[in-house]
Parts: C-alpha cells; structure tokens; sequence
C-alpha cells in the first residue's frame, strides 16, 4: 500500500504545468472505437483513469502504441465489439462512454455498469433514454451489464435531458456521430470537456455544432476517420494548485490553461482574500499568509457554475477562513465524507444533507488520514500541506486517477511531500 507522507506550514511559490484533462482524455479515448484507423492523441495525462480506459480498449483488440509518456497512437483497424470485463470496467465512471461509442459504430454494446467514486447513487437514466430516443433498447441483466442493441438501425431524434448530465450529453454525441438524420440534445451539459469531445469528433469528420450552450446539434455522417488531436488542459488540476496556494500563502502559478475555464474558481479565491493574475494562457494566485482568508459562501452547480470537482478543495480553504463559511453541494448527495477527516484535522465542520458549515479555525494539525475519493483526497493534501505537523494519506490510489506526477509537481513548488511503500500487513495494524 502507498502513502503520502506531508509536512505542513510552509508557503509555496513557483509554477506548475498543468496536463490534459482527464474528462476530455476519458471521452475522447473511447471516441477513437468511431472510427477505423488511427487516431494520435496529444496531451493525454499520464493518469490511472487513462491507463484503465486504455487497457480496456487494448481488451477490445485495438493496438495502442505510446509515442511519448503523453501522446498515444490507437489504432482500431483490428477492433472487435466483445463485452468488456467487469474488472476493468468498475474502476472507473467514464467505462459507460464505451455504451455511447460501441452502439454508435456497431449498433450494439454489452459493458457493465460504471464504477467510479462514490457520491450516493450514480443513475444512468438520462443515458439510456437518450440512447433509447435513438432507437436502441436498453436491458440491465440481474449481473449489472448493460445490453444496448438497435436491431432496426438508429436514426436521429430530439432529446430533452431531465438533469443536466456531462456523461449523457458526451454518450448521446458519441452514439449519435454516425447515424442516420438529426439529433439534438436540450438542456445539454456545457462543460469544456464537452466542447472538446465535440472539436476531437468534428476533427475526426462529424458534424457538431452548438457544443458549450445547452443545445447540441449533431447531424449524423457516414463515416469518421482517424486525426491528431491535442486534449485541452484540466481546469480541476489547475483549480486545485490555485486553491492549494491560496490555503498555503506564497505565489504559485499553472501554466499552459485556459483562464476562462478558471473564472468561477479564481473569483471565490479573489472573494476570500488572495490577489490573481491571469495572463494569456497562466493564471497566478498570491496570499500573504499572515493574513487569514475572508469567509465565503459558494454552491456547486453545473459549468459554468462552479465545479463540484472543486468543492472538498474549498471545503479546505473554508475551514481556515475567518468566520463562518457555507457550502451547498448541488450536483451529489454524498459528496462530504472528506469532512470527518478534516475534522481529524482540527476543523470545525458541521455536515446536514448538501450543506456543510465551517467555523474556520486558525490552523489544522497533521492527523493520519485516509482519502475517501479523488478530489477530497487532493483536498486532503491541501490541508496536510498548511497543517502544523506530518501527515499521512492513506488510500492515495484514489488521488493517482486523477493527478499527473503531483508529489513532483508539489515539490517543484517547495512542497514537503514525499511517497511511501509499506507493507499490507503495517497498513492493517494502523488501521486496527
Ligand atoms: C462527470 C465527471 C465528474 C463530475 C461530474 C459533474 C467524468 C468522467 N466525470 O460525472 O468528475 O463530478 O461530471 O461535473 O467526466 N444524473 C442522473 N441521471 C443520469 C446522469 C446523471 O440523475 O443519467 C445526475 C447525477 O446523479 C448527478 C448529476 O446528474 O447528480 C450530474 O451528473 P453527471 O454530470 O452525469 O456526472 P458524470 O458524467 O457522472
């Protein structure tokens, strides 16, 4: 089992390039099975969610050859439409974009359901009725594998999604980029993951227009073929270094973003105290640390609302803020169970529903504390990282899906953290 290990109370200063984004990565690679050829994705972090959905597509007979650590060549000229093994599936959410691009390509899928972090109950409703407005049925068997044929062809159709869902919106783009007629997606998702899905499918050929506003038209064409494409830089990486550097004071900047994908983040970040500075593609967050943070009150809404992928982040910063901050969860149910650990950590924190309080405190103290999902265990870092003492994180395979190269990205910037090895039976005595 790995760990980090942090110690904590030091500003950080320096700059921090940021990699491809990993939503963009997770429905561009399974966007390639559209095509029969090749395929050179650019800017693609090197990430366990990555790995997993490349693995999978390997599972599927397509021949994946890394060019350099961040750029793969996928070839699917030797592809095969076989169900795809739930072990595989279940480590990640993004698995259900392989439904979308099979049914696409094949007219039939068979995968298992996603996996993912657990924020309460994931439906897939708005997926299917999408994927069934095209003319597929849909059957979940008794073992959780999702059946989707359409035995009389698709063709295109109007979709109105009951929720605003990114996972809806990309599977109906990848299911309905080859078929006969019009479709179009309302009240779509318009994430910058969505847009770039979008850019890399009408690069490939297809015909999308109106992505990043609520309506998506996506007139079906004959057939895609393979291209280079460039995925565009993740505005939760960026976001976390620029709260991180706000929690710890100093200057930090993240290099290579688009800083407009950054405002409804680095506007909080202004609200509590700390000064920005956006440039063409950077943006830098300064704090004097002897300064405490402003309190805020924020809620998670879709993009460009402010993203829910950032909200344990400000859960961090809230807890150190003078006064009393409130947070409203508004996409999950379950998206607070990072706050029992920065209660280990000193903070004084109240959780009711989607609603979490915070009586900020003057400083958190190190405490062993595990990460119960990706973003609240990059939250959890954060703290350890401002924290009087040492930390250890537990449970960091949960971080690695989602952060390229953090514990030298996080050095680069004067952090203390470093990455442990311990044997499994160590982790269990601690844990008892
Ligand atoms: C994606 C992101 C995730 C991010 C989330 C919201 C990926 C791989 N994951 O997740 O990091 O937190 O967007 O920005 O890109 N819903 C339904 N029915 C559906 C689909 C969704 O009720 O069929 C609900 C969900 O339970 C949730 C809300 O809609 O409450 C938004 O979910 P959605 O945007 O679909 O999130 P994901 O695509 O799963």
């Amino acid at each position: 089992m790995e760990q980090y290990i942090i110690t904590g109370g030091h500003e950080l200063h320096g700059s921090i390039p940021i990699s491809g984004a990993k939503n963009a990565a997770l429905g561009i690679l399974p966007a390639t099975l559209l095509c029969s050829g090749v395929c050179r994705i650019e800017n693609l972090p090197q990430i366990s969610d990555v790995r997993n959905m490349l693995d999978i597509l390997a599972s599927m007979g397509v021949r994946i050859r890394y060019l350099n650590k961040n750029a793969v060549e996928i070839d699917t000229t030797h592809m095969q439409n076989v169900p795809t093994p739930y072990e595989m599936v279940r480590k990640l959410r993004a698995s259900y974009y392989l439904i979308g691009a099979l049914l696409g390509r094949f007219g039939k899928a068979e995968v298992a359901l996603p996996g993912g972090c657990d924020f309460g109950f994931r439906p897939i409703d708005q997926h299917i009725k999408g994927f069934e407005a095209l003319g597929a049925t849909v059957q979940i068997t008794e073992g959780g594998i999702v059946q989707v044929e359409a035995k009389d062809g698709l063709a295109g159709a109007s979709i109105y999604l009951d929720v605003v869902s990114v996972g809806a919106t990309m599977n109906i783009m990848l299911a309905a980029a080859l078929i006969n007629g019009q479709t179009v997606i309302e009240n779509a998702a318009r994430e910058p993951h969505i847009v770039d899905l979008a850019n890399f499918l009408n690069t490939m050929g297809a015909d999308i227009t109106g992505a990043g506003t609520d309506v998506i038209k996506i007139r079906g064409v004959e057939q895609l073929h393979g291209c280079t494409y460039s995925i565009i830089p993740d505005q939760i990486e960026a976001g976390t270094y620029l709260a991180l550097a706000a929690a710890t004071g100093g200057s930090v900047t993240v290099t290579g973003v688009i800083p407009k994908h950054l405002e409804s983040i680095t506007a909080k970040l202004s609200e509590m105290g700390a000064e920005i500075e956006e440039g063409d593609d950077t943006v830098t967050v300064r704090r004097d640390s002897s300064v405490r943070m402003r309190r805020i009150n924020l809620k998670t809404q879709p993009y460009p609302g402010f993203p829910t992928d950032m909200q344990p982040q400000f859960g961090v910063l809230m807890s150190m803020a003078e006064g009393t901050s409130i947070l409203t969860e508004g996409i999950y149910d379950n998206r607070y169970r990072y706050v029992n650990e920065l209660r280990r950590m000193g903070a004084e924190a109240t959780v009711d529903g989607r609603i979490a309080v915070f009586e900020g405190v003057e400083r958190l103290n190190a405490a062993p504390v595990h990460a119960p999902d990706l973003r609240a265990g990059a939250a959890l870092i954060m703290a350890a990282l401002c924290a009087e003492g040492t930390t250890v994180i537990d449970e960091i395979h949960y971080i690695e899906r989602g952060y390229e190269d953090i514990v030298r990205k996080l050095k680069s910037v004067g952090a203390e953290i470093r990455l442990v090895e311990i044997p499994d039976g160590a982790a269990l005595e601690r844990a008892n």
